[in-house]
C-alpha cells in the first residue's frame, strides 16, 4: 500500500529516496513519484510502474530536500497525474499522502468557490491546494492549520519553495516515523525502510506536526505545542535481506518455516513445567486466571489464524472465544465485558482497520495483547503486552511464515491458559512434545516440495477450486484458499465439509477440483463421507492427510502424505502443504508471486 519517504542534508536525496522507495516496494503499489526542492523552485517527477521506470527518468536530477511516494491507487485511476506528489495550482508546495481524507469533497469545493483551479480527482491535491491557500510567510503554522481541517487518517510531508531547508510532516491514523542521522533526516511511513541509515528513530503520534530539517526536528502536538519526543531504536534491516537462490521471496519464506516455528517456540516453553512463559506479556498468573472470555481481532490471513485459535481457545483452554473481522468490528458498537482479553493479530502491526479496533476497544477499557511481526510498529505500541512473532521480514505479500509463526504463538498462549486451568503437567508435556516436532515435520513437507509441485502442475489451468475441512481443518482450508486467490488468481473458496451439501454442492463437477484436508481425526470418517458426495458428482479430489489413508485412497485422484500430528497442530502442517500448493499452481500460471496484482503487504486504509 502506499509509502512515504524522505530526505534533508547534504547528499543528493534523489538517490537516496530512489533507494528508499525500493524498500517500501513490497507493501505493493501501482506508481511513485519524487518531489525536489530545486534552484527555482519545486521539482516532481511521476512515473505508473515499476519504481524503475522513475529511477530513468530521475537519472541526473539532484536534490537536498526531497519527498517521495508509492501510491496504491484509492481516489481515481493509477496514472502518472494521480500519482504523488501532488502540487497547489502556484505549484508553491507539494505534498505525498497516505491515507483518505474523507471531507475532500467540501473542502475542495469551499477552495473552488475561492477560486481555486484543481488538476486531478485526487483527495491529495486538496491537501497542498489548502496549505498554499493557509500560507502567509510560516510553512509550519499552515500545515498545522490545515490538517486541523482534515476529517479521516493520514500521514503527508510537505515541501514549500520558500522554505528549502525544510520539511513538514504530520501524521493522524497512518505510521509516519523520522529517522536522525548525523547531520541529515529521512522520514518514512515503514521503519525497516530507515534502518540502514539510521537506527534512531521518533514515530510521530497522532495529531503530531513536525518541522524537519537536517540538523534538528522540531515535534508539535495537536494544540501547535512544541513538544519533546523520545527517540526509539530500530532493530531490524530490511534491506539485508535477499531471495537468496530462490526465486521467489514467497517461496523462500516457505521454506524459512521450520527456522521461524523454531524461533516462535524459542526460551517459551516451560520445559520442567509443560507451560509456557511469554517474557513480552505483562500479565501475571493471576490476572490470567480472571479472563473469562477472549475476543480476537484481525483482518486476512492473521484472521484466519484467529479462526484456528478461537478453535483451540475453546477447545484446549475451555475459554469462550469470539473472532471477528476488523473491518467489520470496528463499526459495531462492541460489548466488552469485564473479564475479555482482547487479541490483536496483525503480521505488520500496520492494518488500519485493526488499529482501529484495538483503539475502539481500549477506549472501553479492554485490555490488550498484539501479536505481531514488526517492532515498533503502530500495534506493538498500541497495545498493552505485544508477542513477537520472530519470523523476520515477510517480503512476499502473501503471508506464509508469519502465518505459521501466529499459529505457534496462538497454540502457545492456549498451552498457557489451559495449564493455568485444568491441564496436568503431564498433558502439558506431551503438547509441547508435540510442539517441538513440527520444525522437523516441516522440514519432511518441504522435502515433498517436489511430488506437491507435480500434482499442482497437473491442476494449475483448473479456474476454481474448493478446499474442505471440518475443525481445525475448516479455518486451515480458508487459509489454503485464500493463498491461491492471492498469488495464483484463481477462484477457490474454504469451506466447512459438512456444509457442502447445503447449497455449494451445486458447483461440483469435473471442472472443480476439491483439496480436501484429511487433517482432523475427530471429524476424518465424516469427511470421507462428504468427500464421497463430492466423487459421485464427478469432482477431483486431491487429498492432504497424515492418515494411513486407506480409505482415501479409493476416493481421492490425488494424494499429498504428510507427517502425523495433534488436531491441534495440524493447521501448521497442512498450511505449509496448502501454501507449497498455491506456489507452484502460481507458478505454473506464470503469475507475479511476491507482489500479486492490486494486492498491498501493509492495508493502511479502511
Ligand atoms: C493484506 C495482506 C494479507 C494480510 C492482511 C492483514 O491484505 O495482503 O496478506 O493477511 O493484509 O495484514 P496484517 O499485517 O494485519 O496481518
Amino acid at each position: 500500500m502506499c509509502g512515504i519517504y524522505g530526505y534533508i542534508g547534504p547528499r543528493n536525496g534523489v538517490k537516496i529516496a530512489i533507494d528508499g522507495l525500493k524498500r517500501l516496494e513490497y507493501r505493493g503499489y501501482d506508481s511513485a513519484g519524487i518531489g525536489c526542492i530545486v534552484d527555482n523552485g519545486i521539482d516532481c517527477v511521476k512515473e505508473v510502474g515499476k519504481i524503475g521506470v522513475l529511477e530513468a527518468v530521475v537519472d541526473g536530477l539532484t536534490s537536498h530536500a526531497v519527498i517521495a511516494h508509492t501510491r496504491w491507487a484509492t481516489h481515481g485511476k493509477v496514472t502518472r497525474e494521480n500519482a504523488h506528489p501532488h502540487l497547489d495550482e502556484t505549484g508553491a508546495v507539494a505534498v505525498v499522502h497516505n491515507g483518505i481524507i474523507e471531507n475532500y469533497t467540501e473542502l475542495r469545493n469551499k477552495l473552488k468557490e475561492e477560486g481555486v483551479h484543481f488538476h486531478t480527482e485526487t483527495d491529495t491535491e486538496v491537501i497542498a491546494q489548502l496549505i498554499a491557500r493557509i500560507y502567509e510567510g510560516n510553512f509550519l503554522r499552515a500545515v498545522q492549520q490545515a490538517v486541523l481541517l482534515l476529517h479521516g487518517s493520514y500521514a503527508i510531508a510537505v515541501l514549500h519553495k520558500n522554505h528549502p531547508d525544510q520539511i513538514v510532516t504530520a501524521a493522524a491514523g497512518c505510521p509516519l516515523v523520522i529517522g536522525v542521522g548525523a547531520h541529515e533526516t529521512f522520514l518514512s511511513s515503514d521503519p525497516n525502510a530507515l534502518a540502514h541509515h539510521t537506527r534512531e528513530v521518533i514515530y510521530l503520534e497522532d495529531g503530531e506536526v513536525a518541522l524537519i530539517k537536517a540538523d534538528e526536528t522540531q515535534v508539535f502536538d495537536a494544540t501547535q505545542a512544541q513538544i519533546s519526543k523520545k527517540t526509539d531504536a530500530l532493530l531490524h534491516d530490511i534491506g539485508t535481506v535477499s531471495k537468496g537462490d530462490f526465486q521467489h521471496f514467497t517461496l523462500k519464506e516457505i521454506f524459512e518455516q521450520a527456522q521461524t516455528v523454531k524461533n516462535a517456540l524459542f526460551s517459551r516453553a516451560s520445559e520442567e513445567y509443560g507451560t509456557v512463559a511469554f517474557e513480552e506479556l505483562h500479565l501475571t498468573a493471576n490476572e490470567l486466571l480472571t479472563i473469562k472470555r477472549v475476543l480476537i481481532i484481525a483482518c486476512g490471513t492473521s484472521w484466519h489464524a484467529g479462526y484456528v485459535a478461537k478453535y483451540l481457545l475453546e477447545d484446549v483452554a475451555r475459554i469462550p472465544t469470539d473472532v471477528e473481522i476488523s473491518s467489520e468490528f470496528r463499526y459495531k458498537n462492541p460489548i466488552v465485558e469485564g473479564g475479555t482479553l482482547v487479541i490483536a493479530i496483525s503480521q505488520s502491526g500496520e492494518t488500519a482497520d485493526t488499529i482501529a479496533a484495538v483503539r475502539e476497544v481500549k477506549a472501553k477499557g479492554a485490555y490488550v495483547v498484539a501479536l505481531c511481526n514488526v517492532q515498533g510498529s503502530t500495534l506493538a505500541r498500541e497495545a498493552a503486552s505485544c508477542l513477537f512473532l520472530r519470523a523476520g521480514p515477510e517480503i512476499g505479500v502473501c503471508s506464509t511464515k508469519a502465518f505459521t509463526s501466529q499459529l505457534v504463538v496462538l497454540t502457545l498462549f492456549t498451552l498457557l491458559m489451559a495449564r493455568l486451568r485444568h491441564m496436568s503437567k503431564n498433558e502439558g508435556h506431551s503438547f509441547l512434545h508435540a510442539m517441538h516436532e513440527l520444525p522437523d515435520q516441516i522440514d519432511e513437507i518441504l522435502g515433498h516440495a517436489d511430488a506437491i509441485h507435480t500434482i499442482a502442475k497437473k491442476y494449475s489451468q483448473y479456474n476454481d477450486f474448493f478446499f474442505l475441512g471440518r475443525r481445525y481443518m475448516y479455518p486451515t482450508s480458508l487459509e489454503g484458499a485464500l493463498k491461491l486467490k492471492e498469488i495464483a488468481y484463481v477462484n477457490a473458496n474454504g469451506y466447512p465439509a459438512g456444509e457442502l451439501k447445503h447449497g455449494p454442492i451445486a458447483l461440483i463437477n469435473e471442472t472443480c477440483p476439491t483439496i480436501a484436508l484429511a487433517g482432523d481425526k475427530v471429524t476424518y470418517d465424516k469427511l470421507l463421507s462428504n468427500l464421497m458426495e463430492v466423487k459421485a458428482r464427478h469432482g477431483k479430489i486431491i487429498a492432504i492427510t497424515d492418515a494411513g489413508h486407506g480409505a482415501l485412497k479409493d476416493i481421492a485422484d490425488d494424494i499429498i502424505v504428510i507427517p502425523k500430528t495433534l488436531d491441534e497442530l495440524a493447521p501448521i502442517t497442512y498450511s505449509v502443504a496448502c501454501q507449497l500448493f498455491a506456489y507452484f499452481v502460481a507458478l505454473e500460471r506464470g503469475a507475479e508471486i511476491d507482489k500479486p496484482r492490486n494486492l498491498a503487504k501493509s492495508v493502511t486504509v479502511e
